[in-house]
């Protein structure tokens, strides 16, 4: 390709992005104002039938709605029709992504992740020139994604662990297991193993005391608050035994991740697996790479990266943490194996650790 026509087709590339990234602002907005659930709930609105379903402005509502149309998120019955008469509605085969969160197809959280990412950005200019974390980001939880919830929900308990013999049949048999659930967000991982697995106990550990307070209040919503405890406590500060220990999407936001597996080394009863997923990587550097590998790495450079770079003494491992990688920390922590499990798990792959 010639010099000119590679630079035409970056500029093009360049305004498919920023024509995305706008959608995903677009998308944000109607995730947080429930716009996509009030037209998957009540069916086809007018701007003024969906801004009184939605406590909103119409005159917002009917920009949104034609951008959301224009851009073939939703459909419109008559593009011709006079703008307050237009009617529009949510595709059924967008239904689970944008307006179902019990779906595992659903994405409309990306809208919120890529704001949130974005409201670091700033401080991380400085920190790329100091070395240093941009300071932690403290919304609340409620505005938070969850991201994993509904794979978490559906597929942990009911597929994912079911693949892993030695494990699944430990969970399930008596005395009851008792699992550790490191790195564990807002408890979402947590949660789907207690549903799963009705006689084992689950301690959930995770730096963040905010999204620690959200895993509690899932819990109990979840029915299970009498099998799960959630500590606001460093992975390697946990000190009972346990038969089982998971580190999902977890093991390479942590500053320290040999330390972490060293101390769920030391806890494993006898016999006793550590289960980790991270991210589905490459097995090498590669570039160009896959979308998926892209996407990984956009991560790593926005949030998983930064928020590691506290610590003098970090890993610095990003999200881009391939299997030698693993296979070096889980080495170093004294562990004997690690095997690459083949779980299907879409984006993630599943290591198992022993002893
Ligand atoms: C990408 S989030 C994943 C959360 C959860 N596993 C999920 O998939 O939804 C990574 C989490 O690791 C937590 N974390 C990082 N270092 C940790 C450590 N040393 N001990 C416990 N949690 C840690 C962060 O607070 C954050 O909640």
């Amino acid at each position: 390709m010639s010099a000119d026509a590679d630079a035409a087709a970056l500029r093009n590339r360049m305004l498919r992005n920023m024509t995305g990234a706008l959608e995903l602002y677009t998308v944000y907005l109607g995730e947080r104002l429930g716009l996509y659930r009030a037209l998957a709930q009540g069916g086809q609105a007018t701007s003024a039938e969906l801004a009184a379903r939605t406590g909103t402005t119409e005159r917002y509502i009917r920009e949104w709605l034609e951008q959301q149309a224009a851009s073939g998120l939703l459909a419109v019955d008559d593009p011709a029709a006079a703008p307050l008469d237009r009617r529009f509605s949510l595709p059924a085969g967008h239904v689970p992504v944008l307006a179902d969160l019990d779906d595992v197809r659903y994405r409309a959280f990306n809208g919120t992740e890529i704001v949130r990412a974005a409201r670091s950005l700033a401080d991380l200019v400085e920190a790329f020139r100091t070395g240093g974390a941009p300071p932690r980001d403290a919304w609340a939880p409620e505005g938070r994604p969850d991201y994993n919830r509904a794979t978490f929900l559906h597929l942990l308990g009911r597929s994912w662990l079911p693949a892993i013999g030695v494990v699944d049949e430990r969970l399930r048999a008596l005395p009851s297991a008792r699992v550790a659930d490191l790195a564990c967000g807002a408890g979402w991982s947590t949660i789907a193993i207690a549903l799963a697995y009705p006689l084992v106990h689950v301690d959930g550990f995770d730096l963040d005391v905010d999204v620690i307070a959200a895993a509690r209040r899932n819990a109990a919503e979840a029915g299970v608050a009498d099998r799960v405890t959630f500590f606001a406590a460093s992975a390697d500060a946990m000190s009972a035994r346990y038969d089982v220990v998971t580190i999902l999407e977890g093991l390479h936001d942590m500053a320290r991740p040999v330390a972490a597996l060293q101390v769920a080394r030391d806890v494993l009863a006898t016999p006793g697996w550590v289960v980790v997923a991270d991210e589905l990587t490459e097995d090498q550097f590669t570039a160009p790479a896959s979308l998926l590998e892209q996407y990984h790495y956009g991560w790593s450079v926005v949030g998983c990266l930064p928020a590691v770079m506290g610590d003098p003494q970090t890993a610095a491992t990003g999200a881009v943490m391939r299997p030698a990688t693993l296979r070096r920390y889980a080495a170093e922590a004294g562990f004997a194996d690690v095997e690459v499990l083949p779980v299907d798990a879409d984006t993630l792959r599943f290591y198992l650790l022993t002893r």
